[in-house]
């Protein structure tokens, strides 16, 4: 096993070089020998680093696998290999991941894994799937502690416990989407606001005059007056209870609907807008009747007497297979 020999006043410019054009070997560390430094490089690309000692290293040091496959393919049975779960998500410092019935006996193993590999992170949770209109998390602690966390997301924290309310990584995208959609002095109503996925990156990133944010679950409703608190801001109006019921009446710019099965609370949104404005309304729906969602916003247009424009639609996210989360912009007026 290869590595250039160089002396450490040099070492980070030919680390990079090394890195730069694919000689760097990423399974071994670069190691300090007295003044000198060995980058390990693999085999064939010596030529590349005339003028330094190519040296045959006598005590690589390999950096571990960082790869949970990788890392759990020798400690579990060749049949199961393609259970074994290639992605997880990580909010804050605990991370969430979705983990087969063919695998429960390795649950504990696949945990202790990923704290290996996420060494800042604190517990792992087997993600059981969300329940009821509250999207409730169901999960089971397979290893570490704690599931209280705050997640840092384009300049915003967003404090949370994962046991008691969900946080979609998967929607950052649409989250920022619509911050760049809000106005100066536009005042919007999140109608399901949950910890404030959408209110607290329009009151730090927007120069929204107002941010209605209303939450029916009494622990999401917690954690949206903490975030309104840890990321000081001072334009949103917390209101706890069922936006069937407590929705402000003609006094919005811009209503959010982020919730994926609410078509019933369109005559709501509606009817929360101050004149003409946007609605933008969530649903997941079977790809074979993708147009559903654009039809139940103009039905519910219909039915009040007001004119719309679909200005927008686009895919979120993947939901299930055959199933996407998608996104309606409806201009109302
Ligand atoms: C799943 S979250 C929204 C996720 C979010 N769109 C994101 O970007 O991650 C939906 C929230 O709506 C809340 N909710 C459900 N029904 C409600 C209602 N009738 N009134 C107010 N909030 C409601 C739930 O408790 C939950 O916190």
């Amino acid at each position: 096993m290869k590595a250039v020999r160089v002396p450490k006043l040099k070492a980070e410019e030919v680390r990079r070089f090394a890195e730069r054009i694919g000689a760097k070997d990423k399974d071994r560390y670069v190691v300090c020998r007295g003044d000198y430094v060995e980058i390990p490089i693999y085999d064939g690309f010596e030529k590349y680093f005339e003028g330094y000692e190519i040296v045959e290293q006598e005590n690589p040091v390999f950096a571990p696998k960082s790869d949970l496959f990788e890392l759990l393919k020798n400690k579990i049975p060749k049949e199961l290999w393609d259970y074994i779960p290639r992605r997880y998500k990580i909010v804050g410092d605990v991370i969430l991941i979705k983990i087969p019935k063919e695998l429960e006996e390795y649950k504990k193993l696949i945990g202790e894994t990923l704290l290996r590999i996420h060494r800042r992170c604190k517990s792992v949770w087997r993600d059981l799937g969300k329940e009821g209109m509250m999207r409730k998390p169901k999960v089971e602690l397979i290893a570490g502690e704690g599931s209280e966390t705050i997640h840092r997301e384009n300049r915003c924290l967003f404090k949370l416990d994962v046991t008691k309310v969900m946080f979609s990584v998967g929607n950052q995208g649409e989250r920022m989407r619509v911050v760049k959609l809000v106005g100066e002095d536009e005042i919007v109503v999140d109608m399901f606001a949950g910890i404030g996925y959408f209110t607290i990156p329009i009151a730090v990133h927007t120069k929204a005059r107002r941010i209605y944010a209303i939450e029916i679950n009494p622990d999401s409703y917690h954690y949206l007056l903490e975030n309104v608190e840890i990321n000081n801001v001072e334009n949103v109006i917390p209101i706890l209870g069922d936006s069937m019921h407590v929705t402000p009446e003609g006094v919005a710019d811009r209503v959010i609907m982020g919730h994926i099965n609410c078509h019933e609370f369109l005559p709501k949104a509606i009817k929360a807008l101050k004149g003409d404005g946007y609605v933008h309304y969530h649903e997941t729906v079977p790809e074979v009747i993708l147009e559903r969602p654009i039809e139940r916003v103009k039905r519910a247009c219909e039915l009040l007497g007001r004119e719309v424009k679909i200005e927008g639609f686009r895919k979120v996210k993947n939901y299930s297979p055959g199933v996407v989360h998608v996104v309606v912009d409806a201009y109302i007026h």
